[in-house]
């Protein structure tokens, strides 16, 4: 559910199947922030793979993946509830996080998800609140070019940023590699007045709008890596 990653190294094993791409989002934002033993939550897990993969990869103590939709939950649940991976889901908002402890999280993610909160100051109090002083935030998404400052200054008062990166070449790279598979999909799952549309969401060719605004510079997909402040 998410456009991917690619910067030309194989961090997800080919054998990963259609995912790869998207699994190396998870992957490059992961990259530096042992997850070992700890517990991580994914504040919006759409369909849950990103976090499953993280899980069985890389040995969380938990992980635990909220999402908005009901539908992506039960999803989730049908999906990777009987895995041995220690995972769980459950039906939630990023911006409030309820039944989530307070500083009982080591590691939060949001990836691809935050351009959807009404609240990014809700959502970044609520991550404060979850982490115990010293944990991470790792948060990917894409904004219009303008408000990466904005949400420098909205991170400063909760947070310390450690990795700051613009990554929107190899969000690009990611499209292009998986466009192929893409385009089938929708061909093959979609009724015909619908194609130009979702052709367009998935970012189907170079001309269309979900490409062009990142080619342009009118958007940026950038990569923040945080380290919550100690009060
Ligand atoms: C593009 S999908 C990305 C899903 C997943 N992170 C991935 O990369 O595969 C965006 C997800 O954000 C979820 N979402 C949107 N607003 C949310 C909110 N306020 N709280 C929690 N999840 C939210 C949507 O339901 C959707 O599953």
């Amino acid at each position: 559910m998410n456009w991917g990653y690619d910067d030309g190294r194989e961090t997800v094993e080919a054998a990963a199947g259609p995912e790869r791409f998207p699994l190396q989002l998870y992957q490059a934002l992961v990259e530096s922030t042992p997850l070992d033993g700890k517990v991580v939550l994914d504040a919006s897990c759409g369909r849950g793979g990103g976090l499953h993969y993280l899980a069985v990869r890389h040995g969380p103590a938990a992980a635990i993946g909220l999402d908005f939709t009901g539908a992506n939950i039960k999803l989730c649940q049908r999906s990777f509830g009987n895995s041995a991976a220690p995972i769980s889901f459950r039906q939630g908002d990023a911006e409030r996080m309820q039944g989530v402890e307070d500083g009982s999280v080591d590691v939060a993610l949001s990836v691809e998800a935050s351009h959807c909160y009404p609240r990014i100051d809700a959502f970044l109090a609520t991550s404060a609140r979850v982490l115990r002083p010293g944990g991470h935030l790792l948060w990917t998404d894409f904004v219009p070019t303008e408000s990466v400052p904005e949400l420098r200054a909205q991170l400063a008062p909760h947070f310390e940023l450690v990795e700051d990166r613009d990554i929107t070449p190899h969000v690009l790279a990611a499209m292009r590699a998986d466009r192929g598979r893409r385009r089938d999909l929708v061909e093959q799952h979609s009724a015909p007045f619908l194609r130009p549309i979702l052709l367009n969401f998935a970012a189907a060719d170079d001309r269309c709008d979900t490409v062009e605004r990142f080619t342009s510079g009118r958007f940026t997909y950038f990569m923040f890596k945080a380290r919550r402040r100690d009060s």
